[in-house]
């Protein structure tokens, strides 16, 4: 974009996100600390220099009072973030409550809640008032900062009702919604009492984006059976009007992961990791401890392993990062107590006086430790129930270029798309095959671990995040400017 003194200008992109990418904690009645999280979107929109991105969500906390919020506000200004206050009882009801107790579940395939169905009705009636309520909310601060030319780009199922917002507000705006989860078949997504709304709200936007060409088919077919749209091979048709529908397959800052692993710090993690599991193979889990991801079925399918195989058991070693997510929903509390019992179970089983078969941690790793952890790691484990992408899978392999381990990758993550072919593929609902997959990852041939990983890692280093948002973001320019050119003639 040119400007008139002949500069060029880069484009504004407001990105909208339920949650920062900063996470503020209160010092003192107006002093802040904010510290950066380096997410698969941050980095995505670091590495993409044509644009100026500024983001728009939730800090995170419960700020109420004017202070605070206006001294969180100038705080965050300068990380060119903007935030929405949400109040608690809101946070309740629209993030714990429709997004994380509604959505998240039933977009990976898992029913609605069933206990006391009147209550549950009641109660979804109420959250579903608060989430469009918090969407709206989100669009009266994407409206004050909007500038002419500016392109919104709205993120994931927490901001479904978004589109349709800022379109009421303002029909030019260039809309972009991509969802960071699966979207579930149509005969899941219509068990969903508000699922004609939802689905209008999103095809208010003029791009929808999946991660993968399943999740788009499914979400045209579900605006087809359920709306009685017409879909088209680009996307929704409603009286004329289009709404572009495709798959952008996200990626990591691959770079980032390659060049880590020369730092001091990431060397020293290595070497002392070395040390300590020297004798055994290292497998590895790296997940949020969310039912999704199959966490006890992958520690299921690893005593299955030990059981069958007793040779193995003072030779291999499941380190397990279950980072805590969500805690306030009690599904959460649930699964945290479930997957504590069975590693006690397991390692009560198969533990000696000097060594346990699982390393559990509840807690988030930093990322020297992390990048090391990947880097001595022999066999990943990824074994999602669903899940839309599964990024932990492309950033183990970006860490292999020396080791070349074995990735078990779960045939239900969007990733067994793209890494499929180098990965193990699995169904993690079978614990046989899962347990005989890690002894045929464990044993398999340098000559074939190198040909798999040659391929994943071709495919993690080229289809990278920052492509991934370029690749977005100018459909986005093109599908607006096609529309234009179309109410012309
Ligand atoms: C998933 C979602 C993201 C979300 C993240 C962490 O990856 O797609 O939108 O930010 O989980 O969950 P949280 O609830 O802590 O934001």
């Amino acid at each position: 974009f040119e400007r008139q003194d002949g500069r060029l200008q880069r484009q504004r992109l407001l990105v909208v996100a339920n949650r920062l990418p900063v996470s503020a904690v209160r010092k003192g009645e107006d002093s802040w600390n904010l510290e950066v999280s380096v997410g698969g979107l941050v980095s995505a929109l670091l590495g993409v220099n044509e644009f100026e991105a500024n983001w728009i969500g939730w800090a995170g906390v419960n700020v109420t009072d004017e202070i605070g919020q206006r001294s969180l506000t100038e705080a965050l200004a300068e990380k060119r973030c903007i935030p929405v206050f949400l109040d608690q009882e809101l946070v309740h009801q629209y993030y714990n409550g429709y997004c994380n107790n509604i959505l998240w579940p039933l977009f990976h395939y898992l029913p609605l809640p069933q206990e006391d169905r009147l209550a549950t009705t009641r109660s979804f009636q109420s959250q579903f008032a608060a989430y469009k309520e918090a969407n709206q909310m989100f669009a009266d601060v994407v409206n004050e900062h909007y500038q002419e030319g500016d392109i919104v780009w709205c993120h994931d199922y927490h901001l479904m009702f978004l589109p349709k917002c800022l379109k009421e507000y303002n029909s030019e705006m260039k809309v972009g919604w991509f969802l960071h989860t699966p979207f579930p078949s149509s005969e899941i997504h219509r068990t969903l009492p508000s699922r004609s709304e939802l689905l209008r709200a999103v095809l208010a936007a003029d791009l929808v984006g999946f991660h993968t060409y399943d999740y788009a088919r499914h979400f045209v077919s579900a605006c087809t059976r359920i709306l009685g749209l017409e879909g088209t091979p680009e996307g929704v048709e409603d009286q004329g009007q289009l709404t572009r529908v495709a798959a952008f397959p996200i990626g990591i800052d691959s770079d980032r992961f390659i060049r880590a692993l020369e730092l001091p710090a990431v060397k020293y993690h290595i070497k002392e990791l070395q040390e300590r599991f020297a004798g055994r193979k290292v497998m590895l889990g790296v997940d949020r401890l969310d039912m999704i991801k199959g966490i006890p079925q992958k520690i299921l399918a690893f005593e299955k392993f030990l059981e069958e195989n007793p040779d193995w058991r003072d030779k291999v070693v499941l380190l397990q990062i279950a980072v805590p997510t969500r805690t306030d929903v009690p599904e959460y509390q649930k699964l945290t107590c479930q997957v504590h019992e069975i590693v006690g179970r397991i390692n009560g089983r198969f533990g000696t006086l000097t060594a346990v078969p699982i390393h559990h941690l509840d807690r988030s790793l930093d990322f020297p430790a992390l990048c090391a952890l990947y880097a001595v790691t022999d066999v990943a484990l990824v074994t999602s129930l669903r899940d839309g992408m599964n990024l932990v899978s492309y950033e183990f392999v970006a860490c292999q270029a020396s080791k070349k381990g074995v990735l078990i990758l779960s045939e239900f993550a969007g990733a067994a798309q793209s890494l499929g072919a180098g990965a193990i593929l699995v169904n993690p609902w079978n614990i046989t095959e899962l347990a005989s997959s890690i002894g045929y990852a464990l044993t398999m041939s340098a000559n074939e671990r190198e040909k798999r990983h040659q391929h994943n890692f071709l495919h993690v280093t080229t289809h990278t995040s920052q492509e991934w948002a370029e690749t977005f973001v100018s459909e986005l320019n093109d599908t607006v400017v096609e529309a234009q050119l179309r109410t012309r003639h």
